[in-house]
């Protein structure tokens, strides 16, 4: 049969959520797994607007420390092959839209392109004062000044916190309400609403491929899972769709 398994199956509109767990084999920690960020943090400390109004030196440590995790950690196969998929399904006329539950900037290094942070970016500093956003690489403190307007003390890394409002969350709707493929990965599907997209995408009918180290929370849902490292299935599942005799 002619064409890749992606040209017949003839997807459309599709839409892929990743986790921390495509970035793990780069360095960048999950958060639930048993070595994972919230055991050694509490999370009402570091990710609560609360957390931030009660302590902010700890936060900010927090995030610079991970912010500088960032530097020296690098896109994994995981990375490139979603970065390859994007292109490829784009050239076939389908539209992609990669949400990331990450604030690391691994898609972009791989060369992705239509990226959502829903729960924001490392290196990106919002000022509580004019409301201002920068692209923020160095660490962080009460000291930093907001290029903006010149505040000091106002800046807050640019990260959606428990309790607030992730990014872009209608627009995220409206595309998986009529996608044809979902795509979920490295992603526990234990904090909402990502964790709700899944039941959102196979309500109206889309097919719902899970990759992931082990089932999640919603393997259950899914039409198809494959279980292992990242940098394994993701390579996998994108050859096996790419693939002309796949
Ligand atoms: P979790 O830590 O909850 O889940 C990571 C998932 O990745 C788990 O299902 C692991 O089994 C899987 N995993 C681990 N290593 C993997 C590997 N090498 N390859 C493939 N999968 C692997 O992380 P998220 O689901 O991303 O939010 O967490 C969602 C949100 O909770 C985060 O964005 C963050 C966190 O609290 C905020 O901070 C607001």
């Amino acid at each position: 049969m002619l064409g890749s398994a992606l040209e017949r199956m003839m997807y459309r509109r599709i839409v892929i959520l990743t986790g921390a767990g495509i970035s793990a084999e780069s360095g960048m920690g999950t958060f639930r797994d048993k070595d994972g960020i919230w055991t050694t943090h509490r999370l009402e400390d570091v990710a609560t607007p609360q957390g931030f109004a009660r302590n902010p030196t700890l936060v900010h440590t927090f995030y610079n420390l991970r912010r500088a995790g960032l530097k020296s950690a690098a896109p994994n196969r995981a990375h490139f092959a979603l970065a390859e998929f994007e292109q490829r399904a784009r050239s076939l006329g389908s539209d992609v839209m990669l949400v990331t539950q990450n604030v690391d900037d691994l898609h972009e290094r791989a060369g992705s392109q239509s990226i959502v942070h829903m729960h924001g970016e490392l290196t990106s500093a919002v000022c509580a004062s004019c409301g201002g956003r920068v692209r923020w690489e160095e660490d962080m403190s009460l000291e930093s000044l907001c290029p903006s307007c010149g505040r000091q003390g106002a800046l807050r890394p640019d990260v959606v916190w428990f309790g607030e409002v992730p990014h872009s969350i209608d627009e995220i709707h409206d595309r998986i309400s009529t996608c044809d493929l979902f795509v979920s990965i490295g992603t526990s599907g234990e904090v909402y609403p990502a964790a709700g997209f899944v039941r959102l995408a196979a309500g109206q009918g889309a097919h719902t491929v899970e990759l992931n180290l082990e089932p999640s929370a919603n393997a259950g849902v899914f039409s198809e899972g494959l279980y292992g490292p990242a940098t394994q299935v993701v390579d996998r599942w994108v050859n096996a769709v790419l693939s002309s005799d796949g």
